[in-house]
């Protein structure tokens, strides 16, 4: 079984997809963590986030490795465990351009694709999943949420790993990487067929019931 989970920044994909995953006892593919991993490495090498050719190497040249299980997507460059590391509000903000980039995307959904094929049945959450890289899953979402909720909830997840931020910085930084990612994603979410769940006024485990019924029905 195939379930894509597509959203914006705060929408709540995350953890839904992590905890329908583990419901389901099967892996959880997070894809912004391999695009987050690349802006990292572009970070780590001093590189100009918009140089579209410095970047694609980058892309090119790193091993790029992918643990998926029930709960976790653990993703390892060159060997080193990047998971934490990559979800600070500075690789945020350069993943916005590395995830502009079309010959990186392209490399990236070609892996998503082979990794896929490995998995067989998993759930997998980004903003193309559904639209663009398994347009033949068995279930494909789209949440939403409303700016200042999805601002609220990656401001207790920034404080509950240890950032020092506020809540207006963390809205500004979600304002900005939406502008930014519009024009890349907001077609690929207006996935017609896809079922969409607005989560502003829901917990996550009532998304997730509602998620569950749809793979029951
Ligand atoms: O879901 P996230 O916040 O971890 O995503 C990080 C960035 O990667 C965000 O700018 C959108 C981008 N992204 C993408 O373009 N396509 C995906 N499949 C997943 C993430």
């Amino acid at each position: 079984m195939i379930v894509t989970i597509d959203g914006p920044a705060g929408s709540g994909k995350s953890t839904a997809a992590r905890k329908l995953a583990a419901r389901l006892e099967i892996p959880y593919l997070d894809t912004g963590a391999m695009y987050r991993a690349i802006a990292y490495e572009v970070l780590r090498q001093g590189v100009d986030p918009h140089d579209e050719a410095a970047v694609l190497g980058i892309a090119q040249s790193i091993d790029l490795d992918l643990d998926c299980g029930p709960t976790h997507t653990r993703v390892r460059v060159n060997g080193h465990d990047v998971s934490e590391a990559v979800r600070t509000m500075q690789v945020s903000q350069v993943t916005s351009s590395v995830a502009k980039n079309p010959a990186v995307r392209k490399l990236l959904v070609e892996q998503q694709r082979r990794v896929g094929a490995k998995l067989g049945s998993f759930v997998t959450e980004g903003r193309d999943q559904g639209s663009v890289v398994f347009p033949q899953a068995d279930f494909r979402f789209v949440l939403e949420a409303d700016l200042e909720k999805r601002a609220q909830r990656r401001y207790q997840e920034l404080i509950a790993d240890g950032e020092d931020v506020t809540l207006s910085e963390v809205a500004d930084n979600l304002r900005a990487r939406d502008l930014v990612d519009s024009k890349q994603w907001e077609p690929l979410l207006r996935d017609e067929s896809a079922i969409v769940i607005d989560t502003t006024h829901l917990r996550i485990h009532e998304v997730v019931d509602r998620m569950h019924e749809h793979l029951r029905l």
